[in-house]
C-alpha cells in the first residue's frame, strides 16, 4: 500500500501521536476504520444514560478504562512516576486500571494507590516468571491478571526480547495452566481473530482484549472490525470482551461498545495529558470522554452500558460491519 494515510492526531506538533499515521501502521487502519462508522439518531424517548459498568463483579463509573502501559517511569528524569499517576486518576474516576510489563515493586506501588488494577504480564519464555508475577499480583490485590499474547514476535524474525528478557510462544495448553493457576480472572490480551477468541475461551480465560497492541502486527486488521464476529462466537460463554487501539475520544469508545465490547481502554490518547499534567490531565481527558460517550448514547437512545445496539451504526460505502 503506497498511499499515505494522514495522521488524525489533532495535538500540537512535537507531542506523541496516537498513530504514526503511516500506511503500514496497523493502528492507522484502525483510526480510518473507526472514522468510517456513522450513527443514526434515535432521540424519541431517549433520556440521560447511566454509564455504570460491572467488570469482574465490581462496579465502575464508566466502561472507559485505563490502558496497560509500562516503562513510563523511565521517560522523565524528574523522578515522576506516571505509572502511579494514571493509577491515581483511575481511582479518582472510579474506572478499572491496567498495567503492563512492570517490576513487582512498581506493581505494588500502583496497587497502593487503591486503584482497582489488572496486571498484564509478558509472554516470558520462562513460565516460572509468569507464575510468580501472577502470584505477586494476587497477593497485592489485583482485580485480574493476564498475558499480552500478541507480544511474541520481535521484528528480527524471532521471539522478542524485552529489557533483556526473552519472550516465547503461548500455547493453548500454557494459557489453560495460567488461567487454572490463579484465583483471579485471567485475561488474554491481544486477540485479533475469532480463532484466538475461541482458543482463549477454551483455555478458561475470563476475558479477552481485542487488540493488536497499537499495531504490533504489520497490516493488522482494525480490532473493532472483528468485534461483532467475536461477540457472536463468544455468546453465552461468559467471557468478557474488552477492546483497545485508537480509542481516543468518547465517540470512538461508543463505536467499539456498539460493535460488541463490554468495556474499552483509552491508550495513547491519555499519554500526552499524563506526561504534561499528571493525574489531573488523565482525569480531565477521561471525564471529557465520558461526556462524549454520554452525548452519543443520548442521541441514539442507549440508556445504559448493557444496552448498546450495533443496528444504529452505518458504514460509509465500501466498509463492512462483519
Ligand atoms: C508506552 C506504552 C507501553 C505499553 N506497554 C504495554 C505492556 O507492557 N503490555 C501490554 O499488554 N500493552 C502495552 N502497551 C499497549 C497498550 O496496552 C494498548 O494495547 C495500546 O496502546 C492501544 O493502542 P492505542 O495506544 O492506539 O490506544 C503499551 C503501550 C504504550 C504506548
Amino acid at each position: 500500500m503506497s498511499e499515505e494515510i494522514k495522521s488524525p492526531w489533532p495535538g500540537p506538533a512535537g507531542l506523541i501521536p496516537v498513530t504514526g499515521g503511516r500506511a503500514d501502521d496497523a493502528n492507522a487502519h484502525n483510526r480510518v476504520y473507526l472514522d468510517q462508522i456513522l450513527v443514526e439518531m434515535r432521540v424519541i424517548d431517549s433520556v440521560l444514560p447511566d454509564l455504570t459498568t460491572e467488570i469482574f463483579g465490581e462496579k465502575f463509573a464508566s466502561p472507559i478504562m485505563m490502558p496497560a502501559f509500562s516503562h513510563l517511569d523511565k521517560v522523565g528524569e524528574d523522578g515522576r512516576t506516571p505509572m502511579e499517576e494514571y493509577a491515581v486518576a483511575a481511582k479518582e474516576l472510579n474506572v478499572l486500571n491496567w498495567v503492563g510489563m512492570e517490576s513487582n515493586e512498581t506493581f505494588a506501588a500502583i496497587a497502593a494507590t487503591g486503584a482497582k488494577t489488572v496486571r498484564i504480564i509478558k509472554p516470558f519464555a520462562d513460565h516460572e516468571r509468569i507464575y510468580s508475577e501472577m502470584a505477586f499480583a494476587e497477593c497485592h490485590g489485583a482485580v485480574a491478571v493476564g498475558v499480552d499474547i500478541d507480544h511474541i514476535a520481535g521484528t528480527d524474525g524471532n521471539y522478542d526480547v524485552v529489557d533483556g528478557i526473552p519472550l516465547g510462544p503461548v500455547l493453548g495448553e500454557d494459557l489453560r495452566k495460567y488461567a487454572a493457576s490463579t484465583k483471579l480472572p485471567f485475561v488474554a490480551k491481544g486477540v485479533l481473530s475469532v480463532h484466538d477468541a475461541l482458543k482463549a475461551r477454551d483455555a478458561g480465560c475470563s476475558a479477552i482484549v481485542v487488540s493488536h497492541h497499537h499495531g504490533r502486527i504489520p497490516f493488522g486488521i482494525p480490532p473493532v472490525s472483528v468485534l461483532p464476529a467475536i461477540r457472536k462466537a463468544l455468546e453465552g460463554s461468559g467471557v468478557a470482551i474488552f477492546a483497545d487501539c485508537s480509542i481516543d475520544d468518547g465517540r470512538d469508545a461508543y463505536k467499539a461498545l456498539a460493535l460488541g465490547a463490554d468495556a474499552v481502554s483509552v491508550g495513547r490518547g491519555i499519554l500526552n495529558p499524563l506526561l504534561k499534567e499528571g493525574s489531573k490531565g488523565v482525569v480531565d481527558k477521561v471525564t471529557r470522554m465520558n461526556q462524549e460517550l454520554t452525548e452519543m448514547m443520548l442521541y441514539t437512545g442507549i440508556r445504559d452500558t448493557s444496552s448498546f445496539d450495533p443496528t444504529v451504526l452505518h458504514f460509509k460505502e465500501g466498509m463492512r460491519i462483519d
